[in-house]
């Protein structure tokens, strides 16, 4: 899995640049699924049938990035962000484009590193004169964060694991259950748009008439120095969330997931996060509704080059999964 995450996590697949990202995702699950497809939108989704109402486990293949705005006489671009990046966070970080050309971002002069912003910073692709720039990059290119995926003690650290450990999660947990007989269909869905506002997800769950939904992504963690409350650690279990500012999650789903959890000894975490969101916002307001809940990743430095995520969390997480889609949904969300 530690290759398959490394292989995710370095692909380029900045939101509505999720082509590159997908192919990979498609060559990594599909054998283990009935059917695969890829819609309008750009969704991927990878469908085992069984009984319906059908059970979308969701996870996003887009990821933060910046988009070219201006290039000037001397070949200096500026940028704009896509989904939510923090300018400081991308002080000397280098950013890869499509084509595979890369460059680092500073700012201009400032009275006091407080007054940055956007309109300050300039990504520099080492080019001479404005031409030269637009050789490599153009207007509305979008551009992702360049670093390598690094394996620590026990811990994975690179760019875009949110949410490429849940798109990791999801072709794991498929490839698991392939052949066995499952008592509803499942839809593995890996969305595309989500950090621009859940986009993806919402006209997926719209076609696919889901009977419940269970998004898989990052959440906050609250275990690092003088860090803002947050109730999740890094290594003590995946989190079922309650809330987040998308979603409060079915109570019926939550608790459900909790059983199951504690019946197979599998540790977990309650998860209140006040602010962000995740696909479980745009599946459980699909059509009349959806009873949807979301198991999230405890990660640090979430929309940073280096987020860090626990092993031990992600392997709980595959293992609760897998039961999950192995019991019946209309039977135990009661
Ligand atoms: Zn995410
Ligand atoms: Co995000």
């Amino acid at each position: 899995m530690e290759a398959l995450m490394k292989s995710l996590c370095e692909a380029y697949g900045p939101s509505g640049e999720e082509k590159e990202i997908r192919a990979l995702i498609e060559n990594a699950v599909k054998d283990s699924v009935d059917r695969i497809y890829t819609d309008n939108l750009g969704n991927l989704l990878a469908v085992r049938e069984g009984p319906e109402p059908a059970l979308l486990l969701s996870a996003h293949m887009d990821e933060i990035g910046v988009i070219v705005t201006h290039i000037d006489e001397n070949g200096f671009l500026r940028i704009a962000p896509v989904g939510g990046v923090a300018p400081h966070l991308l002080l000397g970080q280098r950013l890869r484009f499509k084509n595979g050309a890369v460059g680092t971002v500073y700012h201009e002069k400032l009275k006091e590193l407080r007054d940055l912003d956007w309109s300050k910073l300039y990504l520099d692709l080492g080019a001479g004169s404005a031409a030269e720039a637009k050789n490599v990059a153009q207007i509305g290119d979008m551009a992702c964060l360049h670093q390598p995926f690094d394996s620590l003690n026990g811990r994975y650290m690179a760019k875009a694991l949110d949410d490429r450990v849940g798109c990791a999660i999801l072709i794991e947990t498929a490839r698991r259950l392939a052949g066995a007989p499952l008592p509803q269909a499942i839809c593995f869905l890996f969305s595309v748009q989500e950090e621009v506002g859940l986009r993806g997800a919402t006209t997926a769950a719209y076609s696919i008439q889901p009977g419940y939904g269970l998004a898989v992504d990052v959440t906050r963690a609250g275990d690092t120095p003088k860090a803002p409350l947050m109730e999740v650690s890094l290594g003590k279990g995946p989190a079922i969330k309650v809330k987040d500012s998308s979603v409060i999650c079915s109570p019926k789903v939550r608790r459900f997931m909790m059983e199951v959890a504690s019946q197979h000894e599998i540790p977990y975490q309650l998860e209140v996060l006040e602010r962000g969101g995740t696909d479980a916002g745009a599946i459980h307001l699909s059509r009349g509704g959806v009873p949807t809940g979301a198991l999230s990743i405890p990660c640090r430095y979430i929309h940073t080059a280096s987020e860090m995520v626990d092993a031990a969390d992600i392997q709980n997480a595959v293992k609760l999964l897998e039961i999950l889609c192995r019991t019946s949904w209309s039977e135990g969300v009661s």
